[in-house]
């Protein structure tokens, strides 16, 4: 059975696409099929797996998936069309994107079924992965309704800081009227605290506030991501932390939780 996991903010630089990195990069090195989808014109995690703008002239991307699945094109074609967008690699396989995707801005709210758009996309590929991660831009739009309506589940990294918590009510509500409408069985793995500074009150408030005011109706992962220098290189080198720094305990945190995520 495949999973799709989001990963979602309402909040800019929260790391979200570290997270989709790091957490898809140690389930597939837990032996399993794990695609990652590149759904941010800021295309980061596409820079982050080593796929740069320069190797992707002429390539097919995700804003070409939309725009066939779009324009209503028969089953077969959008289903070659996905199987030639995918990045094959030793290790994630990734869907890029470029900045071409921010053409959505103006194409996708007139699209008929303009909520379900990516689900058409994933559905061609779906059965071939165990995990597909789906690293969304920042906001609370139709990007990110897409992102859920093609998910089972949500991961919603916060940073540990005092602006931290902006944007978490506006996540939660979006979750709730994705449900409603769209995605009845949307589940919630959890909140994730990310560039944690141990020595600080600030990030362990934080964490007090968000498990006080959300803890009860929205799980809060135990494991945080500690801030790490180490983190912030990696996506230069195109690898994951895990192969960049295995023994940090930012390395570390993200396979906790990657393990989490699976036995979920
Ligand atoms: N634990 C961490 N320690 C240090 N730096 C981090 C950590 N997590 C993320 N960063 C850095 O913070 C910046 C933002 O992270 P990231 O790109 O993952 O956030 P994002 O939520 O995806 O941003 P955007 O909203 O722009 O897509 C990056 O430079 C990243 O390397
Ligand atoms: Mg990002």
């Amino acid at each position: 059975m495949s999973k799709t996991i989001s990963i979602i903010s309402c909040k800019g630089g929260v790391g979200k696409t570290t997270s989709a990195v790091n957490i898809s990069s140690y389930i597939q090195r837990q032996g399993r099929r794990v695609l990652a989808v590149d759904m941010d014109y800021q295309h980061n995690l596409s820079k982050h797996f080593g796929i740069l703008p320069g190797h992707l002239k002429n390539s097919i991307t995700l804003y070409d998936l939309f725009v066939a699945a779009m324009d209503d094109c028969s089953e077969e074609e959008l289903d070659k069309l996905v199987h030639s967008a995918v990045r094959k690699s030793t290790t994630v396989d990734v869907i890029p994107a470029t900045a071409k995707l921010s053409l959505l801005d103006k194409l996708l709210p007139t699209a008929t079924c303009r909520e379900f758009v990516l689900r058409e996309i994933l559905k061609c590929i779906k059965n071939e992965y165990d995990y597909i991660f789906i690293d969304c831009h920042p906001g609370c739009d139709l990007f990110a309704i897409n992102a859920l309506t093609a998910s089972d589940s949500v991961i919603i990294p916060v940073e540990a800081h005092p602006l931290g918590l902006e944007g978490l009510d506006q996540v939660e509500k979006l979750i709730a009227t994705v449900r409603r409408h769209l995605n009845p069985d949307l589940k919630v793995d959890g909140i994730l605290l990310t560039k944690f500074q141990n020595n600080t009150n600030c990030c362990r408030d934080i964490r007090n506030v968000v498990k006080n005011s959300f803890g009860d109706r929205i799980h809060v992962f135990d494991e945080y991501i500690k801030y790490s220098i180490n983190i912030a290189e990696a996506p230069e080198f195109g690898i994951s932390i895990h192969e960049y720094a295995p023994r940090i305990e930012a390395a570390q945190s993200y396979a906790k939780i990657a393990l989490e995520v699976m036995l979920r």
